[in-house]
């Protein structure tokens, strides 16, 4: 339902000769403050046409507009002012709701077509970063949101599973590792060996040497290093899945960069044959000058391939496999030159469909001011933040409400809604600064407030123990409880928005402010009075938690029914 098409009902048959009905859309605007009305349209563009004042215009159109749908029309200086039709709006709005359940605000933009969405996609044998879960929530997110709106999105972890860093990785093993220990303790053991690597190829530089024929060799299928590679990606893989359970994340495919190994021949016959492909120093690479970009590094001097040629095998695998419509990369925005050259290579290349894949960056989070580096072993360590949110929750319960059932349940929801709720409430490019005790925050702007509003409102609607059915008579007529009304009609074109715009935000903000709305309208309306709105009322408080639990589930957060 959108009111904005009762005023452009209302318009076109006075202005069809004049403006088309996109234009009109387009011209009004929602006033500031309600007293002016919840819709106003601006006449000036009609002087010239009309040869009228603008204010004689607006008086002549009020006059011969169709009121029926509203509580009034009436101009004020250049505009038009347009009045809701408050019990009407009212009852149709709670009927549609209650009726589509959780298919409000449903939409059919994508007819279908299939999205792949690389997300998460963090490096074996490291620790899943903050920016690898800013990319893992966000991607659910986003995947949500478009599947809402009729997309098909395919989730793929493109793992970090390949690459020079393994050549470090087996040498920092053989020399300084044990079988035991990486049993015991897989990804802290393997960061160590990584990061000792680094600190001592500062004085013995033959270290470097001895990876990069390590990292060959892997290439080349050398029986030992093949073997160690799928051992250090399977116990990653499991420690990786731990998180990914927690965040309630699942993925349709785990195709790494590995994956891509025999696919990339083909890709740089490609740019051969295209006559693409440049020498520079022994290696080869493509020239992207005219696009004000650095050349693309195809293969190394050594025939070592690198981390674009694998991406530009990706693309072309996923175009093949699910002909998509769309092709998005949820990665930090450090990577948007990566993003840049891998769409030109392939413009280059001829593929018109490379218009089509669109790279979703988001900010940077710093610890102190400073970035962090798995290199330098400043980490945040994932695993720990979300069991730090949980015993948070869990504390919180215990003191709150010590005799709720399925605390433990109730608690991880909260404490894992908790960080995901702060990683999408600001605009995704914003860069923030990780402090434990803000991600898990329950007061304020946070998700355990959204939760608790939607908690607060099903304990009223188990009070009341009504049934509500879509034909009763959702009329109100309070007007305390008009902003959470109009709020709620909104749902539909914010989620429109959070799809174009990829950008969970919006959804997230919406969220906030309508538990902001409804809590302040329950704390002055008595809503299980006898009267004859009670039923009505009691169908708000039923949409505004149906549609906070959508919000919530668009971002991939749960919503326990009490907390
Ligand atoms: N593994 C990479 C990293 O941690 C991210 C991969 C993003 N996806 C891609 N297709 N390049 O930086």
């Amino acid at each position: 339902m959108n009111e904005q098409n009762l005023v452009i009902a209302a318009l076109k048959p006075l202005l069809a000769e004049h403006l088309d009905e996109a234009t009109i859309a387009k011209l009004i605007e929602t006033p500031k403050t309600s007293d002016l009305g919840d819709y106003a349209f601006p006449v000036f563009q009609l002087a010239k046409i009309f040869r009228k004042a603008p204010q004689q215009i607006a008086t002549d159109l009020v006059g011969e507009i169709d009121q029926t749908n509203f509580e009034k029309v009436v101009a004020v200086g250049p505009y038009i002012n347009f009045f809701l039709d408050k019990p009407k709006f009212s009852h149709d709005l709670l009927q549609t709701i209650l009726t589509a359940a959780n298919h409000y605000g449903d939409a059919d933009l994508g007819h279908q077509g299939q999205v792949p969405i690389d997300m998460s996609s963090p490096n074996i044998a490291k620790p899943i970063s903050m920016g690898h879960l800013r990319s893992t929530v966000i991607g659910n997110a986003i995947a949500n949101i478009l599947t809402k709106v009729g997309y098909q999105p395919v989730k793929i972890n493109h793992l970090g599973d390949w690459g020079t860093q393994f050549g470090k990785l087996i040498v920092g093993y053989k020399k300084w590792g044990s079988e035991a220990a990486v049993k015991a303790d897989p990804i802290t053991n393997l960061l160590k060996y990584y990061v000792k690597f680094h600190q001592e190829d500062v004085e013995h530089p033959e270290l470097d040497k001895e990876a990069r024929e390590w990292f060959v060799k892997l290439e080349a299928g050398d029986e030992e290093a093949t073997k160690l590679w799928s051992w250090f990606r399977e116990v990653s893989l499991q420690e990786f899945m731990k998180i990914y359970d927690m965040l309630g994340v699942k993925f349709d495919s785990f195709n790494g960069e590995a994956f891509y190994n025999d696919k990339m021949a083909e890709v740089v016959q490609m740019l051969a044959d295209k006559k693409l492909l440049k020498e520079s120093r022994g290696a080869e690479i493509v020239d992207l000058s005219a696009y004000d970009l650095n050349p693309a590094l195809i293969k190394k001097s050594d025939g070592a391939t690198l981390y674009i040629t694998r991406d530009l095998a990706a693309a072309i695998y996923r175009q093949r496999t699910y002909k998509f419509v769309q092709s998005l990369y949820v990665v930090g925005n450090e990577q948007r030159d990566h993003f840049k050259q891998l769409k030109a290579v392939l413009k280059e290349m001829g593929f018109a469909w490379s218009d089509d894949i669109h790279h979703i960056p988001f900010g940077l989070i710093t610890q102190g001011g400073k970035k962090l580096s798995t290199r330098q072993g400043r980490v945040i360590l994932l695993e720990k933040v979300l069991n730090d949110a949980v015993d948070l929750a869990q504390k919180e319960i215990d003191a709150k409400n010590p005799s709720l059932a399925n605390k433990e349940q109730v608690a991880k929801e909260v404490g894992i809604g908790a960080v995901i709720f702060h990683d999408l409430k600001n605009d995704r490019l914003n860069n923030f600064d990780f402090n434990l005790e803000e991600v898990v925050r329950f007061e304020g702007e946070t998700g355990p407030y959204v939760q608790y509003t939607n908690a607060r409102a099903q304990s009223i609607l188990r009070k009341a123990a009504v049934e509500l059915n879509a034909d009763a008579d959702y009329t109100i007529t309070d007007a305390a409880a008009w902003d959470v009304l109009k709020q709620l009609a909104e749902f539909p074109d914010v989620i429109v928005r959070a799809s174009k715009e990829y950008e969970p935000s919006v959804i997230a903000k919406y969220a906030l402010r309508l538990a902001k709305n409804f809590n302040k309208y329950y704390a002055n309306t008595k809503v299980l009075v006898d009267d004859g709105e009670k039923t009505a009322r009691l169908a708000m408080v039923a949409s505004v938690s149906q549609v906070l639990t959508q919000s919530l589930a668009l971002l991939g957060v749960q919503a326990p029914k009490e907390m």
